[in-house]
């Protein structure tokens, strides 16, 4: 059966008006719509989003949406006001602004944030409403920050992918959102979550480590049980559309319409809708300053500088406009003659032929915004140019200048750094227009905007299997009962299980993590089925658990497996080990308790362990792979391994660890039954090390070598009140 994929989205790919009383639909193909028609040919997609078009009269919206499902799409009516809140308000005069560093635009209105909610709510509705087994459901852009989790928390076993297409802002600006939790918690209901690039990935996950304090590994976050995946995806644009536009004959036709129009000058091209964040005004004083300093150019060029209205109920556009009008009416007036004006400006849209047609003619192509997530004209440009003239100069501040390396790129606040760009391109030999043309549509080519979508699936069917494969470790009911049995039925049973993590919770120090009554209680109880053997098995110092449980009847392995004390015995060395390296490696993590405010140094006999649970996250990361690659040589030299547990680094003698001194334990003691929990990294040389009849159990969602998953210290304190009959 054909995977079906419900693509969620602030506008459907359609554009509804009414024209002498009749209602007409133009199918739009955005960049978004044309990326997910390759997924045609395997999935069924279905699109819900806003239509666009304001109505409340029944008959109509009845009448569109019949239309509009035949075309595999839900229309999601919203009412005037709710486009005023949702839409203008939250959508584009909060988050828009915020997240391209427009920070001085942004309205914190809480009536915006209601209906923000309200709308989010409909799309998740929506969504449920139509979800079958097997579905994915993608989820697009700022607009629906919210809808992956109001959609989880109905169906958590739903798959969900979400894409941002606009930046993620460092949490430094994210903070500054009064909402910013509910927002991340939102995002954070997917399964996959996707940006344009890798530092769009990283301001995500900082802010979403900081605010909610989940766990991450690498690119992956780990968040109230379920593993998310985080990831860039650049988007791509339908390269061979773009690339065959030159030999179509409607195409031609514009071209030399429009070249006999520009009479042989030079044209610089800049394309983009009228919005603050494209560095619109910024690009027009470029061009002023250019005229000044290259008078050379006067006559020979033209700046032809298409504009495409937008949201022109927000204020801030509205200002915008009056303001592009006076500077092209200004430079126009300053250095204009007659037969020549040096900008050629257009307040209008055009569709594909015309606007391939503009790619073609022009020379340069000036893309300059202060924040872009991508930009695909800049892509556009690039792939229409088949014979490879032409240059792009690109703003470093847009997405596309990751993948674009070999286009001039400049600060789109540097109005000289633009000008002489500028010169710099109209010059450049055409032997060196052709070189970098061609690396960047070899990629272009390589990356388009099927590869994109596609990937983006992919990856999302993937996240299921990886969280699948985890949750299948989930210990059923069944299991629970069969572990249970058999630990009752058998004779000589041993039960290993870590201290920290798995019988505690954490606590941001280790002192304070001492055994709670409620554990204590439970800790006498153990001993009281009298054949088992329990035995402590932790990081901790042995002094540490002598102090704690030396009384009670078990068997204590400390320090990681360095230290064994069995039932009734005196402690024991694992064997005798050279500690003379703490004296090299001592005053190295002192320096680095010095450096990072939060941070401790703690001895055991046997390791030296940098804790850094009080860090700041930001820092805490980077701190930790420094002493990481700091100590990598020396641990070499000196025989050490290092250990990353739970915000700890550990540094100790090689070959000593939790395993070897668990075989050592089942070596002395005949055993039937053997059972081992535990949380942490350094857990799985216990889970290996045990015979395949064991039964091992990690503590949280991540990969493991053990067989089962219980998720919390309370499921894991619970299972032992019933292995032992306990309320
Ligand atoms: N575009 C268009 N007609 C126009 C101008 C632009 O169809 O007259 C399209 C253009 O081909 C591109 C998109 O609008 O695919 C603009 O995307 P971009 O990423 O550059 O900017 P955004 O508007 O998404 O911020
Ligand atoms: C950006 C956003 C899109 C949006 C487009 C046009 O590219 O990421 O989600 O559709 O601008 O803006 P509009 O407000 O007209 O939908």
């Amino acid at each position: 059966m054909r995977q079906r994929i419900i693509t969620l989205a602030n506008r459907l790919p359609v554009s509804i008006s009414k024209r002498k009383g009749a209602l007409t639909y133009l199918q739009s193909v955005g960049g978004l719509a044309t990326g997910l028609s390759s997924l045609q040919d395997t999935h069924d997609l279905i699109w819900i989003g806003w239509p666009g078009y304001i109505t409340d009269k029944a008959n109509e919206r009845q009448a569109i949406g019949e239309k509009l499902s035949t075309m595999n799409m839900n229309p999601l009516f919203l009412t005037s006001h709710e486009v005023e809140y949702f839409y203008e308000g939250f959508s584009n005069k909060t988050i828009w602004p915020l997240f391209h560093y427009f920070s001085q635009y942004a309205a914190y209105n809480p009536s915006f944030w209601r209906v923000y909610q309200k709308v989010n709510r409909y799309y998740a509705e929506e969504t449920l409403k139509i979800l079958k087994p097997g579905d994915l459901i993608w989820v697009h852009d700022y607009h629906l920050l919210l809808t992956p989790q109001l959609i989880r928390a109905q169906k958590p076993d739903a798959a969900i992918g979400f894409f941002l297409h606009i930046p993620f802002p460092s949490y430094e600006v994210f903070r500054t959102m009064p909402w910013r939790k509910e927002l991340i918690t939102g995002m954070l209901g997917a399964d996959l979550i996707g940006f344009h690039t890798y530092d769009y990935v990283r301001h995500f996950i900082s802010a979403a480590v900081r605010l909610t304090g989940l766990e991450q590994a690498i690119t992956q976050l780990i968040f109230q049980d379920r593993i998310i995946q985080v990831d860039s995806f650049p988007m791509g644009i339908d390269f061979k559309k773009f690339a065959g536009a030159a030999k179509q004959k409607s195409v031609q036709r514009e071209v030399n319409r429009m070249r006999s129009r520009m009479g042989g000058r030079k044209v610089i091209l800049s394309i983009d809708r009228l919005d603050y964040s494209k560095g619109i005004l910024q690009r027009l004083m470029a061009y002023q300053r250019f005229l000044t300093r290259f008078p050379q150019w006067h006559e020979k060029i033209s700046l032809l500088m298409v504009v495409v209205p937008s949201r022109s109920q927000v204020d801030t556009y509205r200002h915008l406009r009056r303001e592009v009008d006076e500077w092209v009416g200004r430079i126009n007036g300053e250095f204009g003659r007659i037969g020549w004006s040096p900008i050629e400006y257009l307040y209008r849209s055009f569709a594909f032929d015309r606007l391939a047609a503009l790619y073609q003619i022009a020379d340069v192509c000036l893309v300059t915004p202060f924040r872009d997530g991508m930009n695909l004209v800049a892509k556009e440009y690039i792939a229409t140019k088949e014979n490879l003239r032409g240059l792009l100069v690109l703003s470093e501040m847009a997405g596309a200048a990751e993948e674009l390396r070999e286009a001039i790129l400049i600060n789109p606040n540097d109005v000289d750094n633009i000008a002489e760009a500028l010169n710099m391109a109209l010059k450049m030999p055409e032997e060196q227009q052709k070189e970098r043309m061609s690396k960047m549509r070899q990629r272009l080519q390589r990356y388009d905007v099927f590869r994109w979508s596609n990937s983006f699936i992919q990856t999302l069917n993937e996240a299921g299997d990886v969280s699948n494969t985890i949750k299948k470790k989930e210990i059923t009911e069944k299991e629970r009962r069969r572990l249970i049995a058999e630990f009752n039925s058998s004779r000589n049973p041993i039960i290993f299980l870590d201290y920290d993590g798995t019988l505690r919770p954490f606590e941001d120090t280790p002192e304070k993590a001492f055994p709670d009554s409620e554990l204590l209680q439970l800790l006498e109880k153990l001993p009281t089925r009298n054949r088992c053997r329990w035995v402590i098995i932790s990081g901790r110092d042995h002094e540490t658990l002598e102090h704690w449980f030396g009384k009670m009847p078990f068997y204590l392995i400390a320090e990681h497996g360095a230290w064994i004390k069995m039932r009734g015995q005196p402690w024991q060395i694992i064997e005798e080990l050279d500690t003379s390296w703490k004296e090299e490696i001592g005053p190295v993590l002192e320096h680095f308790v010095v450096r990072t405010p939060g941070s401790m140094v703690e001895e055991k006999n046997y390791s030296l362990v940098w804790h850094y649970r009080k860090v700041d996250v930001g820092l805490a990361d980077v701190r930790a792979n420094e002493l990481k690659s700091r100590l990598n040589n020396l641990a070499v030299q000196l025989n050490l391994q290092i250990l990353q547990g739970h915000k700890v680094i550990e540094i100790k003698n090689a070959g000593v660890h939790k395993g070897r001194a668990a075989s050592k334990v089942l070596n002395k003691i005949q055993h039937d039954f053997t059972l081992a929990i535990g949380d942490d990294w350094t857990d799985e040389y216990l889970f290996r090390a045990l015979p395949d009849t064991a039964y091992t159990i990690k503590v949280g969602v991540q990969a493991t070598a053990a067989k089962y998953c219980l998720k919390s210290v309370a499921e894991v304190r619970e299972l032992l009140k019933d292995m032992l009959g306990l309320d």
